[in-house]
């Protein structure tokens, strides 16, 4: 995990909102290899989950769960009604056509553990590569894909210029808004788009609760402690809504009330980890995601949860992309 050496926009500046004018203002933190690796380690030591890692739909790899996420991109009616019933909390209200995906090759840069991956091999692309700058991410994905990369995308084509145009379908799940710069993050990645392809983003938005004073100061708290106990304990004090000598008052008086009122506990111990880990957490208003996708040649944009009440993350798919 980073240690706090040096000045953070959200938590020195409390600017959360991107804006493309502040490319090249920002270093990476350090090495993007480490940033998450903690985080997949301790997922891949608890296969049962008794910890509170292997818990989540972040990491979840059973077919059920890649079921339903298959279902989220798709839609239920491609889909065949599976899972219907869970159809009605989905996160995207309009779908992604799976004629883009299959028979073709496609690329997940900053795969995680692997589910999108998965999702794509189930969806039936020709191949996948699966691209992470985390060893333990890369080792995750070995288990069902032989072709992995571990390599930071915001040097992707520096590294690899092999890559550039090689893929009929990106996916950049979550990844770009955690990096110095992620609109050269997202740049990158659409160069291994090849001409006609299509590219799936999905970014925070600065309407959901990763802009909002609450969430900077759980990360600030996190960012500041020195060792990973200290963190994993601080991670679990907040799921617990137990009293923290770093919260201010206000805050762990509320939590005394909401457990003594019994109140559910915060979150997935996974899913906070998720949230305070990385370095940058960047909210990205969408008509800045939609002009990435438009500058890197993309001619069809369209926004997969416009009209969903889940606003925490913008999900927005571009295809035909120009020569
Ligand atoms: C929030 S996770 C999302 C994982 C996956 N896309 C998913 O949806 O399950 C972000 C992932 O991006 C990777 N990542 C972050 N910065 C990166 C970089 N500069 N280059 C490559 N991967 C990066 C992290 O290691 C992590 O696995």
């Amino acid at each position: 995990m980073p240690t706090r050496a040096k000045a953070n926009p959200h938590f020195d500046e409390g600017i959360l909102v991107w804006s493309d004018e502040f490319s090249g203002s920002y270093a990476p933190p350090g090495d993007y290899a480490r940033q998450f690796d903690e985080k997949w380690r301790l997922v891949l030591e608890d296969p049962s989950g008794q910890l509170g890692f292997n818990d989540g739909p972040g990491v979840r790899l059973d077919d059920d769960s890649i079921d339903r996420l298959v279902q989220e991109w798709i839609g239920p009616a491609a889909s065949d009604g599976r899972n219907d019933s869970d159809a009605q909390d989905a996160t995207l209200t309009s779908h992604v056509d799976p004629s883009l995906i299959k028979g073709r090759p496609c690329v997940d840069i900053g795969c995680g553990m692997g589910r999108w991956t998965r999702v794509m091999q189930v969806l039936g692309a020709s191949e996948v590569l699966s691209v992470d700058a985390a060893n333990h991410a890369v080792e995750s994905v070995s288990r069902f894909n032989p072709n992995v990369l571990q390599a930071d995308v915001v040097d992707l084509l520096d590294t690899h210029p092999e890559l550039a145009g090689r893929f009929a379908f990106a996916n950049l799940w979550g990844v770009a808004h955690h990096t110095h710069d992620p609109r050269a993050a997202f740049m990158s990645a659409a160069q291994t788009v090849a001409p006609g392809g299509a590219f799936y983003l999905m970014v925070y938005s600065p309407e959901g609760l990763h802009n909002s004073d609450r969430v900077n100061l759980f990360r600030k708290v996190f960012n500041d402690l020195q060792t990973t106990e200290e963190r994993l304990s601080f991670v679990r004090a907040i799921h617990r809504r137990e009293w923290h000598s770093r919260l201010p008052i206000t805050m762990n008086s509320k939590n005394v009330l909401r457990n003594a009122l019994r109140r559910p506990r915060w979150g997935r111990v996974i899913g906070l980890l998720d949230m305070m880990l990385p370095w940058y957490n960047w909210t990205i208003p969408l008509d800045v995601a939609t002009g990435w996708l438009r500058d890197a040649g993309f001619q069809e944009v369209t926004v997969l949860n416009e009209d969903s009440p889940n606003r925490v993350a913008h999900h927005v798919l571009g295809s035909e992309k120009t020569a």
